[in-house]
């Protein structure tokens, strides 16, 4: 018989007894904790209680040190309970980390309801494959593009081993760049993560003849709301069965952009436009804050090097270098496009070798060939040079 968990949970400036008694008659170990104890938690050695719950009641606001436990520690669950379901409670809820969001009347159920849900999220497997993200900081600036060719490239290296996830809940770009035809797709996936398991998930996968599996978008108008958890069950999941998990964001929907806690690497796309810039500085700067600067990689998409706005100045507004300028083709882009097959298939072109270059990098593939390597190996297959 295994040992039942008894959660330890750290209430942090509650307005009242009222959350420690709840959570006492569930079973739950609670002990009350000031502002400054959760700063001290964000030590990257502090001791995790299993949950955090802020009590925002009383008017009070979310301790700007929450976000920084939650960087530091991504398995710590948090909980915010509030006076009534406020959006701008929520969405600061949501920036701070949290998952579970509850609201007055307070019990013990919903509590413990909202703690099982974050005990059972931290328990589950860790993801064995590695998840890139890529969203765009401005419509056109060929992200679909971009994630299509880096799973491509991916998928060379590992057959059967890529899948690209198309997060678009209706109308998503990638399966025409795959010149595939699904029959299922994302929301399928949205709505059944509770029969999750090897062959379900994959019966939804579409096979591409470049070699990535695929989860494609759905055709039909998706108009009810998704929150971020089915999000992250999808991405979770998949990072279970593949090793390299490429990810089509859609830009402006927040439950996606909040789903993102397992991505090894989220990649902003920019191009040289003006309003691309500024939004990719925006998006970066919010996804630096909520997921750890590490993991936000710009890069320019369709670059021109005759452009007004030039590498150096976008390296200013986005603060970070950029290594990745992928140069603009638009007959190489639109011939792929019509022909349903992503370029880095094909060898001699700059685009292709810039979606390689970039692939290399988020799966940390060594770009330098030892002198006596044998053709065949992982670089030779990633260059077409085997
Ligand atoms: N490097 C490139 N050079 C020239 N054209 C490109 C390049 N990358 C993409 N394109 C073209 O730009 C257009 C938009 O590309 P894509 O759909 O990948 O962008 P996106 O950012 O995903 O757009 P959306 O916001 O609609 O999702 C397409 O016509 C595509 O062929
Ligand atoms: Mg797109």
């Amino acid at each position: 018989m295994t040992a039942r968990l008894i959660p330890e949970v750290l209430v942090v400036d509650p307005l009242d007894r009222e959350l420690e008694q709840l959570l006492g008659e569930c079973g739950m170990r609670a002990t009350r904790g000031s502002a400054a104890e959760l700063t001290a938690l964000a030590h990257p050695s502090a001791k995790q209680p299993h949950v955090v719950i802020v009590d925002t009641r009383g008017a009070r606001a979310i301790p700007a040190s929450m976000a920084a436990v939650k960087r530091q520690h991504p398995a710590t669950g948090v909980l915010v309970v509030a006076a009534e379901s406020d959006p701008s409670v929520l969405l600061e809820a949501m920036r701070a980390g949290a998952t579970e969001f509850v609201h007055e009347p307070i019990t013990s159920t919903a509590l413990e309801q909202s703690i099982s849900r974050l005990l059972a999220h931290r328990a589950s497997p860790a993801a064995a494959g590695e998840i890139f993200a890529f969203v765009g900081a401005k419509g056109g600036v060929g992200t679909t593009t971009t994630a299509v060719n880096v799973a491509t490239a991916l998928a060379k290296v590992a057959p059967s081993q890529t899948l690209f996830a198309d997060l678009h809940v209706a109308h998503g770009d990638a399966a025409l760049l795959f010149g595939a035809e699904p029959r299922f797709s994302i929301v399928d996936a949205l709505e059944n993560t509770h029969r999750f398991d090897e062959a379900f998930f994959r019966g939804l996968i579409t096979t591409t003849k470049a070699g990535a599996a695929f989860l494609a978008s759905s055709d039909r108008a998706f108009v009810q709301h998704v929150g971020p958890q089915p999000f992250r069950a999808v991405v979770e999941f998949a990072a279970q069965l593949y090793r390299y998990v490429i990810l089509d964001v859609p830009r402006s929907d927040a439950a996606v952009l909040d789903a993102l806690d397992a991505a090894s690497r989220i990649v902003v796309v920019t191009n040289q436009e003006l309003a691309a810039v500024r939004g990719a500085s925006r998006l970066a700067s919010a996804l630096r804050e909520r997921y750890g600067r590490d993991r936000v990689l710009v890069i320019v998409g369709r670059a021109d090097k005759q452009a007004e706005i030039s590498q150096g100045d976008i390296e200013k507004v986005v603060a970070s270098k950029l290594k990745h300028m992928l140069p603009s083709d638009y007959r190489l882009a639109l011939q792929a496009l019509n022909n349903g097959r992503p370029l880095a298939l094909d060898n001699h072109n700059k685009l292709a070798a810039g979606f390689r270059s970039l692939a290399k990098e988020l799966a940390k593939i060594d770009p330098e060939p030892k002198h006596n390597e044998a053709s065949g190996g992982l670089f030779s297959r990633l260059t077409g040079r085997g």
